[in-house]
């Protein structure tokens, strides 16, 4: 079973994502576990500070080592993490293929950070991945850290009720999704391609590859080898 253990100064955030539909019933399954923490709870001092001001100025305060560090050491004596990642703009871009091989994790950390970020230190000797859900500035790791999760939790095995189903989901052959219909066939003229009423599995597999494809040329070339 995959555990993820997500390290936050805002639990509640996180809360709703992972109790409805698939996120949920993976977890009623028990075929993932993912655990909220409150960073808070590791700070020694009155206030449970978690950031201070930043060495050299500016504006914008940053998260200290200590609650970090004693947090990820609590959470390392009880078990060994494949991966500690930190969500920030400036990390790798996740894509399905960074998902598809997190999704082989055994327990993962996702640490969200605040503010103005985190302390370079955690960056530099604690944490073991960087990652980035697209160029653009969110207020906080959390929405981040629940992308990533929904991400890789679809797809452990038993998750999707239609195991073969996240085969065919965009990206994972490196290609956008085709177009899907469902009744009615004609909608006041709006009509279904006839290929997809006639039964035939070979020309409509066939179909389907075209349309990825093209789709794929107009909307997303860079995602092509060339010659394709
Ligand atoms: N934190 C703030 N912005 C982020 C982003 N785009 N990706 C991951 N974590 C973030």
């Amino acid at each position: 079973m995959l555990q993820i253990d997500i390290i936050t100064v805002l639990p509640e955030l996180l809360e709703s994502p992972f109790q409805h539909s698939i996120l949920k019933r993976a977890q009623s399954k028990g075929l993932v576990q993912v655990n909220l923490i409150q960073l808070r709870d590791y700070a020694n001092n009155k206030h449970r500070s978690v950031d201070d001001y930043a060495y050299g100025g500016g504006a914008g305060m940053v998260m200290t080592i200590e609650p970090i560090l004693n947090c990820l050491n609590d959470l390392k004596s009880k078990r060994q993490y494949d991966e500690i990642i930190y969500l920030s703009p400036d990390g790798e871009l996740l894509d399905q293929q960074l998902s598809n091989k997190l999704s082989l994790c055994q327990n993962m950390i996702l640490l969200c950070g605040h503010y103005k970020g985190i302390d370079e230190r955690i960056r530099e000797h604690l944490i073991t991945r960087e990652v980035s859900i697209g160029d653009y500035v969110l207020s906080g790791g959390e929405l981040a850290a629940a992308v990533l999760a929904d991400s890789v939790i679809r797809l452990l095995p038993g998750v999707l009720t239609d195991e073969t189903s996240a085969l065919y989901d965009s990206f994972q052959d490196g290609m956008v999704a085709p177009p899907v219909y469902t009744r009615p066939a004609d909608f006041n003229g709006w009509k279904v391609p006839d290929v997809l009423l006639s039964g035939n599995e070979r020309q409509i597999t066939e179909w389907r590859h075209e349309q990825a494809l093209e789709r794929t040329r107009k909307r997303r070339p860079g995602l092509l080898k060339e010659g394709e």
